[in-house]
């Protein structure tokens, strides 16, 4: 079979997709390739909070504090929050869903969302990875500053000296990437949102993908547990 036509497979029967895994693993990278490839939304919770930063707005000053510290911003106002990020979004496709649900708390919101329009999470990637790894990934992370693009500056690094190949823009650091800071995020993702591999698991949903090595391996095994189990 083809990429493509195991992409198409995968299209027709799993395409409400979860990303689930330690800060660093790879959600967002991996995310918006699946997205292009198989042309559906890829929603960051993560991005669509800092968006928000970035323009001051009052969601944004609400939560600023909360993700400075690698704190969860509390349940009732992400819940508020993605369901209506959601609603701009045409989800008859699909989507791929990167950063909530982060509690299981946040499953059980996710799911009656879903119900309400008739749909239901598919399938769940856990990007695996040792928490070494995680510390120096997320070490090296730089973001466009204008299109929100990713590097890596000991694994994916920029063509040009600090600059983004797709806009010019300029590569900055996330302010949560700092070392302490990642330190706490790490321990929030254990007590908080591990529960949720036990909880996909029971509801026969879980995909996991170990997230070590270059970024195209992983992206195979991303399509290849996917496209297994159709
Ligand atoms: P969020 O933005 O979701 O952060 P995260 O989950 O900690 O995830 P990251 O964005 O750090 O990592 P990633 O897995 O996407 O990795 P990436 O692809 O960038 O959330 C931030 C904050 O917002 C939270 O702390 C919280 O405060 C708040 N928040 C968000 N959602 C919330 C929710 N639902 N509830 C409550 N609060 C919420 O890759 C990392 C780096 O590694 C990059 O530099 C990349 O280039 C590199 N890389 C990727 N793959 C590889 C590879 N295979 N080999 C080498 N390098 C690689």
């Amino acid at each position: 079979v083809s990429s493509y036509e195991a992409l198409q497979r995968i299209l027709k029967m799993k395409k409400n997709i979860i990303l689930l895994g330690p800060p660093g693993a790879g959600k967002g990278t991996q995310g918006q390739l699946l997205s292009k490839k198989l042309n559906i939304p890829f929603i960051s919770s993560g991005d669509a909070l800092r968006e928000e930063i970035n323009q001051k707005s009052a969601i944004g000053e609400k939560v600023d504090s909360f993700i400075k510290k690698g704190a969860l911003v509390p349940d009732y106002v992400i819940e508020e929050f993605i369901a209506a990020v959601l609603n701009k979004y045409d989800l008859s496709r699909g989507f791929i869903l990167d950063g909530f649900p982060r509690t299981i708390h946040q499953a059980d919101f996710l799911n009656n969302y879903l119900k309400d329009i008739n749909a239901k999470v598919d399938a769940v990637i856990y990007i695996s990875l040792p928490e070494e790894e995680i510390v120096k990934r997320i070490s090296g992370r730089r973001v466009c500053k204008q299109c929100g693009a990713v590097y890596n500056i000991y694994f994916n690094p920029p063509k040009h000296d600090m600059k983004c190949d797709r806009c010019g823009g300029e590569l900055v650091q996330r302010p949560d990437d700092k070392k302490e800071v990642v330190e706490h995020r790490i321990k929030v993702y254990k007590q908080e949102t591990k529960p949720l591999i036990d909880y996909y698991n029971n509801h026969h949903l879980l995909y996991e993908v170990q997230g070590q090595g270059i970024l195209q391996d992983v992206t195979e095994r991303v399509e290849k547990v996917l496209n297994d189990r159709t």
